[in-house]
């Protein structure tokens, strides 16, 4: 998945070189990416597939600077990050803005209502008004769900806490969502339709996707698709 000769890293919104990443336990040690080379232009959408513990959720975890790699960069908009070093204050509210994550479980905040959990990035970022509001307002009727605004996430169904997930995935207006299974908990239907939300959503706004899934028809409806196998991503 090399970029071409021809073109800049600042042509990427999202580029990795050489990420390697292994863990330690006891004696035992395991090498779970050997070197990932990866790359995403803006609104391209990757899915990967791989093995259950080929490394996919740590691979997105690296992609966010959640995670520190054994070495290799990653590049943010053309910006390398020495990815074996922890981020900087400056990284941690770049990713903010940068960066929107979805995951099976949806890591909703039990106790906030809807909209205060799609508005929660951006108390982080000290800044909501009227017109963050209205956004979260905006993108929650986009997902089907505006009228569970006041509701807690207790009471919504998992479709439903995956649709608020996205409004909150893209409340800061993000270059790139990565998403970690997010149909994983759902049945069939549901899960096909909180998948074309987000593959639609992610269309209009422009918004790059990379998309870890099992599921073969959704690997096959992103513009580009991969598998992660003995460490290393394959475009295939
Ligand atoms: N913090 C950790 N400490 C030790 N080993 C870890 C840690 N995190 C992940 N691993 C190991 O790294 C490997 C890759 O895990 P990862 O969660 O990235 O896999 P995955 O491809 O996302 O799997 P799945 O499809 O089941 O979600 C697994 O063998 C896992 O046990
Ligand atoms: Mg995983």
């Amino acid at each position: 998945m090399h970029y071409g000769v021809s073109e800049s890293k600042e042509s990427f919104v999202l580029l990795t070189e050489g990420l390697r990443k292994s863990f330690s336990f006891g004696n035992s040690k395991i090498e779970v990416l050997h070197s990932v080379d990866l790359t995403l232009k803006k609104s391209e959408s990757l899915s990967i597939r791989g093995d259950s513990g080929c490394g996919k959720s740590t691979l997105l975890n690296l992609l966010a600077r959640l995670e520190l790699a054994d070495s290799g960069s990653v590049y943010w908009e053309g910006k390398k990050l020495n990815a074996s070093e922890k981020p900087s204050t400056h990284e941690i509210s770049k990713r903010a803005s940068f960066l929107g994550v979805i995951y099976q479980s949806y890591y909703l905040i039990p106790e906030l209502t809807v909209l205060e959990n799609v508005l929660l990035p951006n108390r982080f970022l000290d800044r909501v008004d009227s017109t963050q509001r209205q956004r979260a307002m905006d993108l929650l009727e986009k997902m089907g769900v505006l009228d569970k605004q006041n509701q807690i996430p207790g009471k919504l169904s998992g479709g439903e806490r995956q649709r608020v997930a996205i409004a909150r995935a893209m409340i800061n207006y993000p270059e790139v969502i990565l998403a970690d299974e997010p149909t994983g908990n759902l049945d069939e239907r549901t899960g096909g339709e909180v998948m074309d939300l987000l593959l639609q959503s992610c269309v209009e706004e422009e918004t790059s996707l990379i998309l870890v899934t099992h599921n073969p028809k959704f690997a096959r409806a992103t513009s580009r698709s991969s598998v992660l196998q003995d460490g290393t991503l394959n475009e295939v």
